[in-house]
C-alpha cells in the first residue's frame, strides 16, 4: 500500500536540473564543517578557514533590531529595502567618492545574494565573465546559475599575485559581457591601487563591458592601502558598474543578512523587479538592525577593530616567514586573509601520507595538528592556501606554533 510519506526512495527519483546538479557545496564551508566536526568531538582545532571578523555585532545594530521586533516592524518592506536604508547606505558609500543616490541602491540578503542578482541582470546564457584569479569560491556557480562561464586570467609570476590590464584585454573573446573585480580580494588579502584598478576599469571601457565590483571587504584595507570603489573611478566606470557590499564583514553582521547593490538606475530597477518575486525583501528587522550600524557614530570602534586585525595580519606573516616551505602570496594588506603557497612541502611524508597538492596538506595539517586552513583548488590556486587570521590573538599565536612544529615533522629538506 502507497501512503503519501515521502521516503528516501522518493526523494531520490527527483531529477535535478542540470543547474542544480551541477552546483557543489561550497569547499570553504565543507573545511569549516569537518573542522567543527573534530572541535564537536573534543579535539581542540584551531579553525582559520573562517570568512567573519571575530567580533560582536556592533551594539547599535542589535538594539536597533531589538527595537524594531518591541515595535512589532515585522512585516514586508518595499522590495528594494525602507527608504531611510537606502538613503543611509547612498551616503555610507559615497564615503569612497561615488555619487549613488538612494534610488539607485537595493537592500538585499547579503551580498551573496546581491552577486546572484548582479549575475541575473547580467548574464545570457553562454556569456563569459572575465575575472583575475586567484578568485572567491562562489564567483563560478553564481556564473554558472546564470548559464555563463567565469573566465579566469592568472596573475604572472612574481607579480604579487596581481593581473595587468594587458593580460585583461588578451583575454577579452566576442562572448565577454563582465569584469567581475573583488577588492580587497578573497582569498589573497592583495589589494589593487588606484591606478592598477583604473588601468582593469580601462579594458572594461574599451570593450564595452559590464563591471561588478564586490567591495565587501572595503573597511579592512592595512598600511598604505586605500579602499578604490570603481564606481568613484569617473563618470564612464560609474555608468557600467554594479558595486555590491554589506554589512557582513565591516560591521560584524554576518548572520544578519544584509547587503546591497548600487548600480545605475535601470539595473537598480530590474533588480528590484527580481527580488520583488523572490524574496520579496530581506528581514525587516535585519533592515533596521543595518540601518542602526550605519546610522551611529561608530567610526572609533570600527578603527579600533581594523587595528587589532592588522596587529594579527603583521603577527602571522611575520611567524610565516619563519616557517621554511609556507611562503606567503603578494601583499595581503586588505580583507582578513592571506594566501601561502606551500608547494614547497611536496614530497614530504607525515604519517604515512605523502604531500603531493595544498589539499593534501591542508587536511594533514588539519589531522596532525589540529589547525584548519583552506586549501587554494577552488580559488584557482592549487599550490597554496587560505589562512584566515581573525581568530583571537592567543588562539592565533598557538596556530601559528603548531604550523612551525607540523612543517618541522615533515623534516629537513622544506626550504
Ligand atoms: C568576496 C566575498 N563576496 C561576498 C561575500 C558574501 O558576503 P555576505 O555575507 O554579505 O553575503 C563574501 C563572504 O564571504 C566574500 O568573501
Amino acid at each position: 500500500m502507497s501512503t503519501a510519506q515521502s521516503t528516501p526512495e522518493a526523494i531520490s527519483r527527483i531529477r535535478l536540473t542540470r543547474r542544480a546538479a551541477h552546483v557543489p557545496p561550497s569547499a570553504t564551508a565543507a573545511l569549516d564543517a569537518q573542522a567543527k566536526a573534530l572541535i564537536a568531538q573534543g579535539v581542540d582545532v584551531i579553525n582559520l578557514t573562517s570568512g567573519e571578523p571575530a567580533f560582536p555585532t556592533v551594539e547599535p545594530a542589535a538594539q536597533a533590531a531589538l527595537d524594531a521586533i518591541a515595535t512589532d516592524f515585522t512585516r514586508y518592506t518595499p522590495a528594494a529595502g525602507i527608504p531611510e536604508l537606502r538613503t543611509a547606505t547612498a551616503k555610507f558609500l559615497n564615503r569612497h567618492g561615488t555619487a549613488y543616490e538612494a534610488g539607485q541602491v537595493v537592500i538585499t540578503a547579503g551580498a551573496k545574494q546581491a552577486l546572484h542578482y548582479a549575475f541575473t541582470t547580467l548574464v545570457e546564457p553562454g556569456d563569459e565573465i572575465l575575472i583575475p584569479a586567484p578568485y572567491w569560491v562562489s564567483y563560478p556557480h553564481l556564473a554558472a546559475l546564470a548559464g555563463g562561464t567565469l573566465v579566469p586570467v592568472q596573475p604572472a609570476q612574481g607579480s604579487g599575485l596581481k593581473v595587468t590590464a594587458d593580460q585583461l584585454r588578451a583575454a577579452v573573446t566576442d562572448r565577454t559581457r563582465v569584469l567581475l573585480l573583488n577588492n580587497p580580494a578573497n582569498p589573497s588579502g592583495v589589494v589593487y591601487d588606484r591606478t592598477e584598478l583604473a588601468a582593469l576599469v580601462q579594458v572594461a571601457i574599451d570593450h564595452d563591458l559590464a563591471i561588478i565590483s564586490d567591495e565587501i571587504c572595503d573597511h579592512w584595507t592595512f598600511g598604505d592601502a586605500e579602499h578604490v570603489s570603481v564606481a568613484a573611478l569617473g563618470p564612464e566606470a560609474a555608468a557600467r558598474t554594479l558595486t555590491i557590499g554589506g554589512v557582513s564583514k565591516t560591521f560584524a553582521m554576518t548572520g544578519w543578512r544584509i547587503g546591497w547593490i548600487a548600480a545605475p538606475t535601470p539595473v537598480a530597477q530590474a533588480v528590484t523587479a527580481i527580488q520583488s518575486h523572490t524574496a520579496s525583501a530581506p528581514s525587516s528587522i535585519s533592515q533596521k538592525a543595518a540601518l542602526g550600524a550605519l546610522t551611529a557614530d561608530l567610526g572609533p570602534e570600527l578603527e579600533r577593530r581594523r587595528l587589532e586585525l592588522d596587529d594579527r595580519r603583521l603577527t602571522t606573516i611575520k611567524a610565516l616567514a619563519g616557517i621554511p616551505g609556507v611562503e606567503v602570496a603578494g601583499n595581503p594588506i586588505g580583507a582578513f586573509f592571506l594566501f601561502a603557497d606551500v608547494s614547497a612541502t611536496y614530497g614530504h611524508t607525515l604519517a604515512g601520507r605523502t604531500i603531493t597538492s595544498a589539499a593534501d596538506f591542508a587536511e594533514l595539517l588539519l589531522t596532525e595538528a589540529n589547525v584548519a586552513v583552506i586549501p587554494g583548488a577552488d580559488f584557482a590556486a592549487p599550490d597554496h592556501v587560505r589562512i584566515s587570521y581573525t581568530v583571537p590573538p592567543d588562539r592565533l599565536a598557538e596556530a601559528l606554533t603548531r604550523v612551525a612544529d607540523f612543517v618541522a615533522r615533515l623534516g629537513s629538506g622544506v626550504a
